[in-house]
């Protein structure tokens, strides 16, 4: 990146109007333009579609480098907290900023375990969902419906209660999550266990039948947990910048993480690892690639390689160098080493990264690459998916609005370049 030097950087408009525009710099140094006056003081706006050039807002929770495949969750590499720490300590550090001493982690996993059942209401409520009705949707109408049982109460001026809203919601999502599974198969949810891990009580409350005790291998808890850990966060993304926005208007902490919900399920974004996976089945065999590769390359065929690219990324996502070993262990351990999926996207990957068409664009394999792979063999069917993406997500979703929360902020209200009708009188 070009370095200028602050703190002003000059626009000159056509009609010679010279602008002085402010300049700021991140933790690395990098600038950005502060365009904020650009309507009031010179009736001007800027254009950017997609937001792609656009800081939104001032964060100290994660850091990307998108050129050199970091991800740093307040400073620290995700691959070391990957291997390091437990999704739980992650969400502690995501949420207040450093890692939990050994107290400080009981005192949170037991505020968790203490708000992770869900009010009987809800239970009748998501009776009335059809049994085929996308886990998604019931996932986002709960949480909804949540909102109902804290909206009178609940101030969102008072730190302490805003600090709890986040306890609750990174406490309901996975039984929520595994309500709506369990109630697609038609059998009554099992309540979440005092004694389990966050990941492991997932599993459990996922796979268990009354009469039948469901244990997880420790790896597969290990893995699952590493899969949330690797979803948390990640800046300001589709899904958090939409939680943001409608932060922005004053709303409750559960009707923005809906907003976050709506958001991620888009198979451009949350629903990459359904698709992926489904894109996997498609292709079927090794000798099926290069059509898929051609498909992907041209221009007026609107597939996609799913898995592939990324906003940010223009390098490995290094979160899918991690899933990808994942996926090799947890297939280990099935004895399944020579699944065919995951032979074919090892392939698949290979050839990609080897096409000139890849290659110019720096399109690498991103973290949903082989998630599907690691969690169709936990067991967890494609639709379930981006639900599990959106309980790791709700963790980041939250750090930001408490962030956000404690800052100073405006409603977000965009320009738009209007190419409509002028003016016209209804004759
Ligand atoms: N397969 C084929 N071509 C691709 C792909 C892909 N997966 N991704 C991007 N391209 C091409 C585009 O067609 C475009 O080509 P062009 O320059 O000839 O027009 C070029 O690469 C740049 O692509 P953009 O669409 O401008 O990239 P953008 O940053 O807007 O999109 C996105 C990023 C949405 C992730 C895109 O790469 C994509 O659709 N990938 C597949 C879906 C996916 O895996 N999403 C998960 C993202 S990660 C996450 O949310 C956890």
């Amino acid at each position: 990146m070009k370095q200028y030097e602050p703190p002003f950087v000059t626009l000159t408009l056509s009609d010679g109007t010279t602008i002085k525009l402010a300049t700021k710099r991140d933790r690395f140094d990098r600038v950005f333009i502060d365009t904020s006056v650009l309507f009031s003081q010179y009736g001007v706006c800027a254009y950017d579609v997609g937001l792609q050039s656009t800081a939104i807002c001032q964060s100290a929770i994660t850091f990307i480098n998108g050129e050199k495949g970091t991800l740093l969750y307040r400073g620290y590499p995700i691959e070391q907290l990957a291997e390091q720490h437990d999704f739980t300590d992650v969400s502690y550090l995501l949420l207040y900023g450093e890692r939990p001493t050994g107290k400080e982690k009981e005192q949170f996993t037991e505020k968790i375990r203490h708000n992770s059942a869900i009010q009987s209401e809800l239970h009748l409520f998501l009776n009335s969902f059809q049994h085929d009705a996308h886990p998604m949707s019931m996932l986002l109408a709960n949480v909804a419906a949540l909102s109902s049982f804290y909206q009178q109460d609940f101030d969102i001026n008072q730190p302490e209660q805003r600090k709890l809203a986040a306890v609750q919601l990174i406490a309901k999502i996975p039984t929520l999550a595994a309500m709506a599974y369990q109630h697609s198969l038609g059998r009554s949810p099992t309540p979440p266990q005092d004694e389990m891990g966050y990941a492991e009580n997932f599993l459990h409350m996922l796979h268990n039948v009354p009469g039948k005790q469901y244990t997880p291998h420790p790896l597969f808890v290990k893995a699952l947990d590493t899969i949330l850990t690797l979803h948390a966060d990640h800046e300001q993304n589709a899904s958090t910048s939409s939680v943001r926005a409608v932060a922005s208007t004053g709303s409750n902490p559960f009707a923005c993480v809906c907003a976050g919900l709506a958001a991620l399920w888009g198979p451009a974004h949350g629903g990459a690892n359904e698709a992926c996976l489904k894109m996997l089945q498609a292709i079927g065999d090794e000798s099926h690639i290069d059509t898929y590769i051609k498909r992907a390359k041209n221009p007026d065929d609107p597939f996609r390689l799913m898995g592939f690219g990324h906003r940010v990324y223009k390098y490995y996502d290094p979160r899918a160098k991690i899933m990808q070993k994942i996926c090799h262990d947890v297939l280990k351990v099935l004895g399944n080493q020579n699944d065919p999926l995951f032979k074919l996207a090892n392939s698949l990957e290979k050839i990609a990264l080897e096409d000139d068409y890849f290659v110019e664009r720096k399109l690498y394999p991103n973290v949903d690459f082989y998630s599907g792979i690691v969690l169709k063999a936990l067991g967890i069917p494609a639709n379930m998916f981006t639900v599990i993406f959106a309980i790791a997500r709700t963790t980041g979703w939250m750090a930001h609005w408490l962030e956000m929360m404690d800052s100073s902020y405006r409603i977000n209200r965009p320009r738009q370049i209007y190419l409509g009708f002028p003016q016209r009188d209804i004759t």
